[in-house]
């Protein structure tokens, strides 16, 4: 019975009403008629009719997502005219509001058609996308347990099922594993290399300073290049940076995903202090350069502190060698982070598996549901091997926080998430999440991110097999990268060794290729985007989509053949 229903006499009048009482039982003053001039509730017919025109309006994304083009046909000028408005002083009627959001739907870029290849976007599952909609009714903030019991806990149980399904934890592996889910991968990447780079100088500063420290690892295993440069330490979450020794470095492939370096400046830590080590020719991080290259940096009086792995590039889905990246960071005592925020759920199926081998490894991993089970945009998820690393590291940055104290002593009761991330006030990500994989199962979406695995291997297929396209990249996942050739071009490719020559030809495949992707895009029937590969242009399907079928994949290269066509006629 809600607290409304409770302040209810049997015959349904308000209480206060009733005996003419106009104080509520807590002895505060209110309006002697129980009723608030500016509330904004809505009598229930209104509400009703409110629900009705929402609900039915994401039905019908779910139910005709391809009832549109892709990509809307629109303009700036539009977009202005029918969006910038003057700050509305008065309401407007439930229609115009309606018609209003018909034309958001209608101007946007459909994510949920089957033939939406763009960069890493999926469409969100329905049990996901409708869950969402109770969450914002229920409008819990997930900053701890006694503001959020139950988000509490179903968050804390979604990261440890996405462990599960990942092979990061279960069958006693990583047991003690947690985290908490952030707005995407970028979140969960700078929350990680945080933590990574606050551990390695605490570890420093409680192992002392001093060049007579034997051991190269800290008791937490963390690398002590600080203590072993004979320098003092200092705490870089009370002083800052600014008296920081030589600068702290980070490793990862050429081919990791931007929101590494971009981490790297918001700490404070540099871009430059991202190594970027080169790949061999599957785009995977080369293991042999990256020792090499760690192993210069400490001569030269550097210190190393993280290696990151990708467990799928956002270009052409590599997986790095993570059992032998983690070879490499556990030698030198560095902390191991993977960037999963692609393609780590694709452990979860079984055919895949072994190419995530040593992901268990990781300190800590970051992985998108937004991306790859199919949630609704604005949930990624980092998951730390040892959670009292981030707590020591953000109970550092929290201690400003004294309105937040948390009096409970219980472990549960006392759980409190920005001790794990940089977010105080948090929405409840989880119920999605938690909805999709209670109604779906994982085993149901495994096989979803099996079938987008194989139609972009099917993808792959049908571009070897023809003489106008030319596949750039092998396909590992659900990536597929290629460009289309022209006639002259293959021939005068087949026939020249000439360096400058074969340069200018594939020059000019860059820009008639830059011109398709635009076109493409513009066309509506599908949309592909597009990455540089060894400084070549290519186009670019990345299938997330549980929507896609293997006719979407034809449609889409007839898209690209079109769209050539009408590119080379000018
Ligand atoms: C490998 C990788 N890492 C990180 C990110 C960043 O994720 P988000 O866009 O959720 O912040 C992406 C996004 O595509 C990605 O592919």
């Amino acid at each position: 019975m809600s607290t409304r229903e409770q302040e209810k006499t049997d015959d349904g009048r308000d209480d206060a009403r009733a005996d003419g009482d106009a104080r509520s039982s807590d002895g505060v003053a209110e309006s002697s008629d129980g009723v608030r001039e500016t509330s904004l509730d809505l009598p229930d017919e209104e509400l009703l009719e409110l629900a009705r025109v929402f609900s039915q309006m994401a039905l019908d994304s779910v139910v005709s997502p391809a009832a549109r083009p892709v990509f809307p046909e629109t303009s700036t000028r539009e977009l202005a005219e029918l969006f910038r408005k003057p700050l509305p002083v008065e309401g407007c009627a439930l229609e115009t509001l309606a018609d209003e959001c018909r034309q958001v739907v209608a101007h946007s870029r459909q994510n949920g058609h089957p033939r939406m290849f763009g960069y890493v976007a999926s469409p969100a599952s329905p049990a996901a996308a409708l869950a969402a909609w109770l969450t914002a009714t229920l409008n819990q903030n997930v900053t701890s347990w006694r503001s959020s019991p139950a988000a509490t806990e179903i968050e804390r149980n979604v990261v440890r099922w996405l462990a599960e399904m990942i092979g990061y934890a279960g069958a006693g592996r990583n047991e003690t594993c947690g985290g908490l889910l952030t707005s995407g991968g970028s979140l969960a990447n700078l929350n990680a290399l945080y933590v990574a780079h606050r551990t390695a100088s605490r570890a420093s500063a409680t192992n002392g300073a001093t060049t007579s420290d034997a051991s190269n690892e800290s008791s937490n295993g963390v690398a002590l290049s600080e203590t072993s440069s004979g320098v003092a330490s200092h705490d870089p979450s009370r002083e800052g940076l600014w008296n920081a020794r030589a600068p702290m470095t980070i490793y990862a492939s050429e081919e990791i995903h931007f929101s590494i370096p971009k981490a790297a400046d918001i700490l404070g830590l540099g871009r430059e202090n991202v190594r970027l080590v080169p790949t061999d020719e599957r785009f995977r991080i080369d293991v042999r350069a990256l020792e090499e290259r760690i192993e210069s940096d400490v001569e030269n009086g550097l210190r190393p502190f993280c290696v990151v792995a990708s467990a799928g590039t956002v270009s052409t889905g590599a997986v790095d060698a993570l059992a032998e990246v983690a070879r490499v960071a556990r030698t030198r005592g560095l902390w191991f982070h993977i960037d999963g925020a692609y393609g780590a759920l694709a452990a979860s199926d079984a055919s895949k598996r072994t190419l995530f081998d040593g992901l268990e490894e990781a300190d800590s991993l970051s992985l998108d549901p937004h991306k790859w089970l199919y949630a609704p945009v604005g949930t990624g998820c980092v998951i730390y091997r040892e959670p009292e690393r981030a707590r020591a590291a953000f109970a550092e940055a929290s201690h400003a926080g004294g309105y937040v104290k948390v009096f409970e002593q219980d472990e549960t009761e006392a759980h409190a998430f920005w001790d794990y991330g940089a977010e105080l006030s948090r929405p409840f990500r989880a119920l999605a999440v938690w909805a999709a994989l209670r109604y779906y199962g994982a085993r149901r979406i495994a096989a979803a991110i099996a079938e987008d695995c194989a139609l972009a291997a099917h993808m792959a297929e049908l571009v070897s097999a023809s003489v106008d396209f030319e596949l750039l990249a092998p396909v590992t996942l659900g990536i597929c990268c290629f460009r289309f050739v022209t006639e002259s071009a293959r021939r005068e490719l087949e026939q020249t060794d000439d360096e400058g020559a074969r340069e200018r030809i594939n020059t000019q495949l860059d820009e008639l290729n830059a011109r398709i992707v635009q076109r493409v895009q513009r066309g509506g029937a599908a949309y592909i985007s597009n990455a540089t590969l060894r400084g070549r242009f290519a186009l670019r399907a990345s299938i997330t989509n549980f929507r896609t079928t293997r006719r979407d994949i034809e449609l889409t290269l007839d898209a690209v053949r079109r769209a050539a066509s009408e590119v080379e006629k000018g």
